[in-house]
Formats: structure tokens, C-alpha cells, sequence
């Protein structure tokens, strides 16, 4: 029957992850050094002028050369003190010991970490957040990421009113980003490569905000993209494509560079410095530091988001996307941030194949199938080794190709935007297929590709995806979850939809996945409540989002683990998933201040030299008087309970405040403690009588006298939830409980929240 005329060919691989490690071109690097500002000379007119004058010092007395001269990049004021210079080890250790030095730290890289998601969410043009916030009108989103592609239509500006008149920032043009590709949609367009040059060498890349890679295209288009008709990639996700805060406002300040996207610490504390100044509501950083920070203070991003936590910015960060690696990979873990991680939604692109014996194989893709259609001529088939590298093989002179993933679950099958014709399947169908090629003398097969699936056909949704990022993590180990699977957006011109050189298609729209696709949706969500409640703190929208998440499927089921194919934890899925209709009106906030944050870094040990780092201004840090009794008493809308025995009794008070439509309120509290746990609360009624009146309450978790199992990763843990409702309100939040044992966990836990 077959026609083997042309050789089909299989070409079996693993995804590979690429890291991307940087030549070293000189002796000098970049170092970030945080210096402390009640030390300044009146002599020094500016903060530059006495930089300079430091680092002049160090080479003063010593024979340089001019060329070697150390030289500063930038000067930060608005996301930390102090400055980031390229200078030799020498010269760094030299500046560690100067008294008005905080720190000196080597600049590192940085990484990068939707037509139907707003259905999903539940927002609608006819009632509730949307129409009430006019979709976030005049709600300014900071995005740092790999900037833009004004031509997009997702960047339109018709039906929008003037920029608005406090906003400070502005279009930076370059050569091939003229003035006129910003607009009242993108009303800023920055660009920062100082520290990415001194890095990695002389840039090849044009100086302007134009994104080459498409990520920042994808992630601003996804949090404040405008509404665009018949949006899809190809036919798949097919209909009207609309950002969540659809009306918002968006600033880019670009960071990473080139196709590649690789950008450094130094620049991205100077973006978001920028934007700072520049005056956004909300910052969206779907990026996160490379390697593992063991402490906030040597988390670059976790300083200049307290910065801008202090100037009542909503900071929203992507969990990251090393999940498969396990616990404790989640990244930007600061209380004053917002993490996102990543589910899935009711949508799948799905595609078949038949074997010659009649077998069909599930698999998933992104093939542009208008042109393939359903082909029922059968091909022969070939196995071509597992060559690894190039995730779209063209080579091999094929006519189309299978991709044989890791993934075990079919619905963990990652679509790809295949340059020929191709499908990915499971690692066991694989093993399938190749026991048929070598069963047959002539094996044969065919593709069938199904589109784009929504709704009751897929499997319940949201599901946590298997990269996303895992807590707990030793310092706080809360997480939230939002969309972040198969998320369609806008993208660059500059690359194909694989990003690869030989992909030499352009298309408007691509679909990726990713914690950093997630982050953006829920930096959508915190610009139409900042909108709906522009007088509240960065820590009530951020309580009024995970005490209104929600965790169970669209099936009624605990949300499962799709790395697991079990029941969730919040170890994975944090507080829960979004629910913007409920966020809005949360009835109680757990509010928290600045004085809150440094109490809180006081109750870690932290001593007034680190503390400095995050807090400009000395007077107050005064741990004395203003600290808490543990770090888990932060007035946080989660509990996290480190018992040192297994007869150990924890308090914690948590004060909560009325911000419900109705002025006189009576809450109850209920409780679902944790397994081996329990839970006492008093009073075990709140009554309210005014808006914004605050009550407090104290918790008690008492460990049954019971020895604990430990799970996987050494951990004993059970987890539970506490809810004050009023009968309309629910205000939930999640209890962990951990118990020590002999791997002295317990050691390395002590600071955890
Ligand atoms: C600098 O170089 C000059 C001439 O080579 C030499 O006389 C002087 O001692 C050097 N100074 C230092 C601080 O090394
Ligand atoms: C710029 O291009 C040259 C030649 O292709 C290459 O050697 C160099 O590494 C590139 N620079 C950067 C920073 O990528
Ligand atoms: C391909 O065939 C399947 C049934 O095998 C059908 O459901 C689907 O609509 C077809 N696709 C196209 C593009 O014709
Ligand atoms: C099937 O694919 C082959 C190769 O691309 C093409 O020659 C043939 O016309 C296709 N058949 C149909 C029915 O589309
Ligand atoms: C297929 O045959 C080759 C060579 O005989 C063998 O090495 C391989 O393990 C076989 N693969 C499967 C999946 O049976
Ligand atoms: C403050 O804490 C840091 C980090 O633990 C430490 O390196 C530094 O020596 C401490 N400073 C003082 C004055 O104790
Ligand atoms: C603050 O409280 C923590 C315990 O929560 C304690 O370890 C620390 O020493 C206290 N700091 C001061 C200055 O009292
Ligand atoms: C909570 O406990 C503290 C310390 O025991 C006590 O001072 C406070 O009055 C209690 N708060 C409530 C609401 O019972």
C-alpha cells in the first residue's frame, strides 16, 4: 500500500537544557556595590561625583594604565544604593573593607524564566472586574524582559486617551525604533546593555528597545496586550487575542539581548530603577537570577523589588521553570513579591499517528497543518538516532518527524512549532513505535493532526505543569499559581517561532509555555485591582489574590500534579489558582508596611548592615524595638509552622482588615488542620464595625505527640488551611506544618515562614 518513495524519517531525541556559560574576556567584571548613604561626604555635590572619587581611590596609588581604569556603568538611587562598576578582584576586595560599603557583589546573568486564558479566568466584557476597571485604563505596567515589537497589533492604541500626565518615562529611539513605535499603548521604551557588554563583549545588536528574541513581545502582549480579531498561531488558538488589563499601559525596559536573550543582574537593577522613577503601578518580571540565592540580601532582584514594593508597586515574578529538578527550586521567593507558578488551561493541540499495524499514538504539535490537512497516503518509517541538539531538526532529509519527549503523560507533551511536519509522543509510545520499526521489514506511518481542543474534550484544567518550580524554599515557601501552559501572544518579527536562525518564518503570534508566561497574566490582574482599589497597598492586592485563589480543577477535583499525576501541594501550587472576579472583592486583607518587611528581615537574623541594603534610610532599622517574635508571625495570608519537637505548640497573630462593601461584618473561622496538627484560634469570631477597621486573632498549631513519616526530599510535612468567612467572603489561607528529623532539616528550616 505504502508509497516509500520518500524516506520518513524519525528522528529520536531528548530535550536538552542549554546553559549558556560566558567567556571570561578580562580580568575586570562588573560588581554591584550597595554603599551605605549616612556616610556620604557633604563635599560631593552627588552620589556619582563620590562613587567616582572611591574608586579613583583604589587605583591612585598604584601604576594603571588609563584603558584600565575602573569605570562606572551605573549610578542607582531609586532600586538600591550605591553602584555597578567594572573593576578587578583586587580592587573589589579593597572596597569590601571600606566602612561605608554594604556589599560588593559580582554581577550574574539573569534568564528569562492569549485568546483563551481570559475566558478561563472568568472575565467577562458584560459584568465584574473588566467593565468596572474600564480593563485597567491608565494602569501603568513596567515589563523587563527582551523588549517589544511595536508593529505587533496586540499594541494598538485606537479608543485610548492621552498618556497620562504623571507618567515620567519616555520613548528612548534608536535605528531601527523610531519615535513612532511608541504610542499611547506603549508610552516608555528603554533599553540597558552596559552590563551585558562588559560581560559578554561588544554588542552586534542594534541599540533600541526592538525584541528580537519574542519573549518580551509575548509576556507584555499577555499582561496589557489590546483586543485583536482573528489572532492565532497558524489555526491553532484561533479567535480574538486580548491581554488581561487590555487597557492598561505598557513601559519596556529591555535587558536581554540578542536572539538568544542574555542579560546581566547589572542592567536589570537599572531597569527597574528606571521604571521606578518613571512611575509604573505594576512591575512584571518574568525573569529570575541563575543559580540559587541562599539569602535575600544576595538576591539583587529581591532588593530592588523591596525598593520598589516601598514606592507602592505591585511586583509580580515568575516562579521559575526547574520544577523537574525538584523541592526548593522556586525562585523569587521575597514576602514583598508576588510568585507565580504555572497550570495548565482547557485547551490542547493534539495530533495522532497510525502505524502500519493499525496502532494510533497520541502525541501533541504546533505544525502548521492548514498546508499538511490529513494526509492518508503512509510513509516509510526510519529511526535516525537520538541526535541531540537542534529541538527542529530539519536535517536528515525527512519529510516529517517524532519527536520522543520525557514527559510520560500525554498531557505533558510539549507542542512544537516543527519546521516540517511532526508530532511529539511519550517516552513509552516511543519505545512503541521503535519496537514496530524493528518488527517489520517496511515500517510505515502516517500524521493526523486534530487542531486546536477546548473545553469538556480536554482533561480537567488547570493542572500544575511539571516545570514549574517547587518550594518550599528555606526562606518563605510560598507560591501562587496561574496560567502558564500553551499560552498564545504576541510576537516578534525578528524570529521564527522556534527562535532558531534556519527558521526563516515570521508569524504574528506564537504559543509558549512557561512560568513566564504565567507571571504576566496575573501582572494583568494586579493592574485592574490597582485600578479598583487605587489606595490600596502592594500586600492587600497581593492578600486579596491568594486568599480568593481557589484549588480544585474545572472537575470539581483537587488540582493535580502533572509531574506527579497526583493530588497538588502547596508546595507547587502556592495559595492556590487566580480568580480575578473574586480577588476584587476579598472582604479582608492581611495588610503589611515597610516596617512590617524590616521587622521581618530583623526576626532572621538579618543585622542593620544587610538590612541597609533594602532600606535607604538607617532610622528604620532599629531591631531593638521593632521586631517580630518569629518569622513566621509576619502578617502574612499563609502559615508556616517549623515545630522543633514532636510536642512543640507555635503562636501566631494575624491582624486582618475590613475592606468588604458592608461596614458592620461578622466573620467565622474555620478550620481544616493538618494531619497530626491542632489547631486553635481565638477569638473565633471577628466582628467588624467599620471599613478598614483592623482585629487581630491568634493561632495556635500543637503537634500530636506522633512520630512523623518523612516523605520524599527527607521532609515530614502535613499541610491544612484556615478561612474566616462572613458567608459571601471566604478568606483562605494555607497551613504547612514541618517536623525535624534526622537529617537535620530543621537546621536549615528555621528561617522558613
Ligand atoms: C609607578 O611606576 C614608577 C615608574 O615605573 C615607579 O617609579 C613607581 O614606584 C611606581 N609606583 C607604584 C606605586 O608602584
Ligand atoms: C558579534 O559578532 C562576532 C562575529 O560574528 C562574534 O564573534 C561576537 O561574539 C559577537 N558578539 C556578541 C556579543 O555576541
Ligand atoms: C483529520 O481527521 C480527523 C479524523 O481522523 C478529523 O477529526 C479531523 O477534523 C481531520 N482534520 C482535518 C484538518 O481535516
Ligand atoms: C500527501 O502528502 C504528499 C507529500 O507531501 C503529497 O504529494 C500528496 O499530494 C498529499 N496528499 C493529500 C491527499 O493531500
Ligand atoms: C531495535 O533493534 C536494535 C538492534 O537490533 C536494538 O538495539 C534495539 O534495542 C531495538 N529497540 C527496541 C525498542 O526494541
Ligand atoms: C552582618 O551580616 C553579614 C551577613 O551575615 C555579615 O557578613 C556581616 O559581617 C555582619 N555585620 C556585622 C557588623 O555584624
Ligand atoms: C529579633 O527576633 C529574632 C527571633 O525572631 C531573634 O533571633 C533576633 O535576635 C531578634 N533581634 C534583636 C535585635 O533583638
Ligand atoms: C494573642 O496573644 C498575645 C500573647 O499571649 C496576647 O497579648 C493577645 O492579647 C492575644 N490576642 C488575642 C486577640 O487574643
Amino acid at each position: 500500500m505504502a508509497t516509500p518513495s520518500l524516506p520518513f524519517s524519525f528522528i529520536f531525541f531528548f530535550l536538552t537544557l542549554f546553559t549558556c556559560s560566558t567567556p571570561t574576556l578580562s580580568k575586570k567584571s562588573t560588581y554591584i556595590i550597595h554603599v551605605s548613604h549616612s556616610h556620604k561626604p557633604a563635599t560631593f555635590a552627588s552620589a556619582h561625583e563620590w562613587y567616582s572619587s572611591i574608586l579613583h581611590s583604589l587605583t591612585s596609588n598604584s601604576n594603571t594604565s588609563t584603558k584600565s581604569k575602573p569605570n562606572i556603568l551605573y549610578t542607582y538611587s531609586h532600586s538600591a544604593t550605591g553602584f555597578a562598576a567594572r573593576i578587578s578582584t583586587t580592587h573589589a576586595n579593597k572596597l569590601r573593607r571600606l566602612p561605608f560599603v554594604l556589599s560588593v557583589v559580582p554581577d550574574q546573568m539573569v534568564e528569562l524564566t492569549t485568546t483563551h486564558t481570559p475566558g478561563f479566568l472568568g472575565l467577562t466584557d458584560k459584568s465584574g472586574l473588566w467593565p468596572r476597571t474600564s480593563y485597567g485604563s491608565d494602569i501603568i505596567i513596567g515589563v523587563v524582559d527582551s523588549g517589544i515589537w511595536p508593529e505587533s497589533v496586540s499594541f494598538h492604541d485606537q479608543g485610548f486617551s492621552d498618556v497620562p500626565a504623571n507618567w515620567r518615562g519616555f520613548c528612548e529611539v534608536g535605528p531601527d525604533f523610531p519615535a513612532s513605535s511608541c504610542n499611547k499603548k506603549i508610552i516608555g521604551a528603554r533599553f540597558f546593555y552596559e552590563g551585558y557588554e562588559t560581560k559578554v563583549g561588544r554588542m552586534n545588536e542594534t541599540k533600541s528597545a526592538r525584541d528580537e528574541n519574542g519573549h518580551g513581545t509575548h509576556c507584555a502582549s499577555t499582561a496589557g496586550g489590546s483586543a485583536v480579531r482573528n489572532a492565532g498561531y497558524h489555526r491553532y488558538a484561533f479567535g480574538e487575542a486580548r491581554g488581561v488589563a487590555l487597557m492598561a499601559r505598557i513601559a519596556v525596559y529591555k535587558v536581554f539581548w540578542g536572539k538568544s536573550a542574555r542579560g546581566t543582574i547589572a542592567d536589570a537593577i537599572a531597569a527597574i530603577g528606571q521604571a521606578i522613577e518613571d512611575g509604573v503601578h505594576v512591575l512584571s518580571l518574568s525573569i529570575s537570577t541563575s543559580g540559587s540565592n541562599s539569602d535575600y540580601y544576595n538576591d539583587q532582584l529581591a532588593i530592588a523589588s523591596f525598593r520598589a514594593m516601598q514606592k507602592g508597586i505591585l511586583v509580580l515574578a515568575s516562579a521559575g521553570n526547574t520544577g523537574r529538578q525538584g523541592s526548593f527550586t522556586v525562585k523569587n521567593i521575597s514576602p514583598w513579591m508576588l510568585t507565580v507558578a504555572a497550570s495548565s488551561i482547557d485547551r490542547q493541540f493534539s495530533a495522532q499517528i497510525l502505524l502500519g499495524d493499525g496502532r494510533v499514538i497520541k502525541g501533541s504539535t504546533l505544525s502548521d497543518f492548514r498546508k499538511l490537512k490529513n494526509n492518508s497516503t503512509s510513509y516509510s518509517l526510519l529511526i535516525t538516532g537520538q541526535a541531540a541538539g537542534s529541538t527542529f531538526c530539519i536535517a536528515a532529509g525527512g519529510i516529517g518527524m517524532v519527536l520522543v519527549d520525557r514527559a510520560r503523560l500525554v498531557e505533558n507533551l510539549e507542542p512544537l512549532p516543527f519546521v516540517i511536519p511532526g508530532i511529539t509522543v511519550t517516552h513509552t509510545d516511543g519505545n512503541h513505535i521503535k519496537s514496530y520499526i524493528n518488527s517489520t521489514t517496511y515500517p510505515v506511518a502516517s500524521i493526523v493532526f486534530k487542531g486546536t481542543i477546548i473545553g469538556p474534550a480536554t482533561p480537567s484544567a488547570p493542572r500544575l505543569a511539571p516545570f514549574s518550580s517547587r518550594g518550599p524554599n528555606k526562606i518563605t515557601p510560598e507560591i501562587l499559581t496561574a496560567p502558564g501552559v500553551n499560552i498564545l501572544a504576541a510576537w516578534t518579527g525578528a524570529s521564527g517561532p522556534t527562535a532558531l536562525d534556519i527558521d526563516t518564518r515570521r508569524v504574528g503570534y506564537n504559543i509558549l509555555s512557561g512560568t513566564s508566561m504565567s507571571c504576566p497574566h496575573v501582572s494583568g490582574l494586579g493592574a485592574l485591582l490597582r485600578k479598583a482599589h487605587p489606595s490600596w497597598s502592594s500586600a492587600s492586592i497581593k492578600s486579596a489574590i491568594m486568599t480568593t485563589s481557589y484549588n480544585h480543577d474545572n472537575a470539581g477535583n483537587n488540582l493535580i500534579d502533572l509531574s506527579t499525576g497526583r493530588q497538588s501541594s502547596p508546595f507547587v501550587h502556592g495559595s492556590g489558582h487566580i480568580d480575578p472576579e473574586k480577588a476584587v472583592d476579598p472582604g479582608l486583607v492581611y495588610d503589611l508596611d515597610t516596617n512590617d518587611y524590616v521587622a521581618f528581615l530583623c526576626s532572621i537574623g538579618y543585622n542593620s548592615t544587610t538590612i541597609e541594603q533594602f532600606v535607604q534610610d538607617p532610622s528604620m532599622i532599629n531591631c531593638r524595638a521593632n521586631n517580630l517574635s518569629s518569622p513566621g508571625d509576619l502578617n502574612y495570608p499563609s502559615f508556616s509552622v517549623v515545630f522543633k519537637s514532636l510536642k512543640d505548640t507555635i503562636t501566631y497573630t494575624r491582624v486582618l482588615k475590613n475592606v468588604g462593601s458592608s461596614v458592620r461584618a461578622v466573620y467565622q473561622v474555620r478550620v481544616s488542620a493538618p494531619e497530626n496538627v491542632r489547631v486553635d484560634v481565638f477569638p473565633t469570631l471577628l466582628l467588624f464595625s467599620e471599613y478598614q477597621q483592623t482585629l487581630s486573632y491568634n493561632i495556635s498549631f500543637t503537634s500530636v505527640d506522633k512520630v512523623q513519616t518523612p516523605t520524599s526530599n527527607g521532609l515530614s510535612i502535613s499541610f491544612g488551611s484556615i478561612e474566616w468567612t462572613d458567608g459571601s467572603h471566604h478568606v483562605r489561607s494555607p497551613i504547612t506544618a514541618y517536623w525535624p528529623n534526622k537529617q537535620g532539616v530543621q537546621e536549615d528550616l528555621v528561617a522558613t515562614i
